[in-house]
């Protein structure tokens, strides 16, 4: 099956990525719209805009159902899109659900975007799933273009990071959510801030379940999902995916190294 995967930018290969661990003989598009990042600091209607284009695009190439690798474009398109289009529109949304069930005394950190978390799906989710009233909320806009430029270990990214924790305390958490894609990026560095009974959670795991269930596709064996997928060459890259940068599809050797490193760093984000 085509399967058409969208973000703002780079963040939803993780996305990609573990759809990768659980999925075969899929065909992805892969859509960064990198004319336009960031997402989570614009008006809902300009990212409604650009998430309607890049639908519209991904339907031009045939693909079968469309799935929005990004907290920030779901929260403000996904039921519009739904209404408008006939094929498949899998969203995603922080994971706040499984960070409250898994933590028992602790408290849960829900770090996204500002538009995530100013829009009512969020608002909704954590008043369905915190009964005890146990999620705070950061805002970490700057991630996005810290990834962006593949900045993962430079001194503004470090003092960002010291200035954002220091508004909250780590050992209070027992589950650090990311409600934005791009922050899978960073999870080694977390780990300098929170201790290691607090666990970071992402949402791509169940993002990709879901759209297992939708469309019906079977599942890989438990002990594949566990095999480390490195890639060494961008044509390794390219038999499963084509990658487009905001309708420009991505060719040159320099951009496909570029998506050979990032992927490879997502991997190994993994483990943390
Ligand atoms: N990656 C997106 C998300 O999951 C948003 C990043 C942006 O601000 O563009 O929310």
């Amino acid at each position: 099956m085509k399967i058409g995967i969208f973000d703002s930018g780079i963040g939803g290969l993780s996305v990609l990525q573990e759809a990768y661990h659980q999925l075969s003989g899929q065909e992805y598009i892969f859509y960064a719209d990198t004319d336009h990042v960031p997402y989570g600091n614009k008006e809902p209607e300009e990212i409604l805009g650009y998430c309607r284009n890049t639908a519209a695009f991904l339907i031009e190439q045939g693909v079968s159902a469309i799935l929005i690798a990004c907290n920030t474009a779901t929260s403000v398109a996904v039921r519009q899109l739904r209404q408008e289009l006939e094929l498949p529109i899998i969203g995603m949304e922080p994971a706040v659900k499984p960070a409250v069930e898994q933590t028992e005394e602790k408290r849960v950190l829900v770090m996204a975007t500002p538009v995530t978390l100013r829009e009512t799906k969020l608002k909704n989710l954590i008043e369905r799933v915190d009964e005890h009233h146990r999620v705070d909320l950061l805002a970490m806009p700057e991630l996005v273009r810290f990834a962006e430029s593949e900045q993962f270990d430079s001194p503004e990214l470090h003092a960002y990071l010291e200035a954002q924790f220091s508004k909250v305390h780590p050992e209070e958490y027992s589950a650090l959510v990311m409600g934005c894609t791009h922050f899978n990026y960073f999870k080694d560095l977390y780990r300098n801030y929170f201790p290691d009974y607090t666990a970071f959670v992402d949402g791509n795991v169940g993002t990709i379940r879901h759209l297992m269930r939708k469309l019906d596709l079977p599942a890989e064996a438990a002990e594949a999902q566990d095999i480390r997928i490195h890639f060494n060459d961008p044509e390794e890259l390219l038999q499963h995916t084509t990658y487009y940068m905001s309708g420009r599809r991505v060719q040159e050797k320099e951009m496909l190294e570029h998506f050979l490193r990032l992927h490879n760093r997502l991997e190994e984000m993994r483990k943390f």
